[in-house]
């Protein structure tokens, strides 16, 4: 067994896109500038915004956290995203998802610029991502392709279960995985809370991406001997702390991890890469507005 290991990667990634920034801005180019707008007071909402603005400083990125109480209006709110979206100095946007109820996310989504949209949720980029186009990729599918393909990890014709079917990981890492590129060529199976035989497809995968979030979910017997295992989940769990809890992913690490050749760890593993996602897609974001 070999860990996937995000935090090494990460770490790598990181040096990597501080040198290019650093290089930019040598020549005279402003840094890259990430906004995130962020609505209410939720912790963990919070707690993400934090570590993206840390991400950007550490890379030599600007960042701008707007932050509205939970009662803005939608009309407010997407006249804030209009200011963005024509501010020449921002590169990439996010809106910190959830929004409160009475906001319609997929209009939020829908309003961002798709130049912007370093989500990737715009309805444009998720159909160029489709189409196998250049476009922002959302940042869990894209730091996993990021680990596959620096792990050098074989998928053409590999058989792989995806558990979870949400817009922002099930589906486009089943459009990722499937795409005729490296990584990719992958038979795909998508898995969701109505699938009858799970176990059995689950033992038939090469390799699987639990993203359902349901902690320790997917067991040592459900598991064929020397898959590859990515776990997308990170579940607050509670626990006798300081903090108050623990995080648990998908995957029952030490039941699995024996069978398996490759596995992500939680925490160390995809949760670092999709920070790094998010990061890339904001300096591609920057590219493309500086070369015009
Ligand atoms: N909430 C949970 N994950 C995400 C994400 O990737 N982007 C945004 N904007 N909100 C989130």
């Amino acid at each position: 067994m070999e860990l996937l290991d995000g935090k090494f990667l990460a770490k790598a990634i990181k040096e990597e896109l501080k040198e290019k920034i650093a290089g930019y801005k040598a020549q005279g180019w402003r840094a890259p500038h990430l906004c995130a707008i962020l609505v209410g007071e939720d912790g963990a909402s919070q707690t993400y915004v934090a570590s993206k603005e840390r991400d950007c400083k550490e890379l030599g990125m600007d960042s701008t956290v707007l932050k509205f109480p939970a009662y803005i209006s939608e009309d407010e709110l997407l006249g804030e995203i209009e200011k963005v979206n024509i501010n020449k100095n921002i590169d990439g946007l996010i809106v910190q998802m959830p929004v409160p109820e009475h906001i319609s996310s997929l209009k939020v989504m829908n309003h961002i610029d798709p130049s912007k949209d370093v989500d990737g949720f715009h309805p444009m980029n998720v159909g160029m991502m489709f189409k196998g186009l250049d476009a922002f990729l959302p940042a869990t599918p894209y730091g996993i392709m990021m680990m596959l393909e620096r792990y050098k990890i074989e998928t053409s014709g590999k058989h792989a279960v995806i558990i979870g079917r949400s817009d922002i990981v099930g589906k486009p890492m089943a459009a990722l995985l499937m795409q005729n590129s490296n990584p990719g060529n992958c038979t795909v199976t998508v898995c969701h809370s109505r699938t009858k035989n799970l176990k059995e497809l689950c033992l038939q995968a090469d390799i699987i991406v639990a993203a359902l979030g349901r902690p320790e979910f997917l067991k040592g017997d459900m598991v064929k001997e020397g898959a590859v295992v990515i776990d997308v989940g990170i579940t607050r769990v509670d626990a006798e702390n300081e903090r108050g809890y623990v995080i648990k992913g998908d995957v029952a690490y030490d039941e699995v991890a024996p069978k398996s050749s490759y596995i992500t760890p939680v925490p160390g593993g995809v949760g670092l890469m999709t920070r790094i996602g998010l990061l890339q897609n904001t300096l591609k974001a920057y590219e493309w507005h500086m070369k015009g």
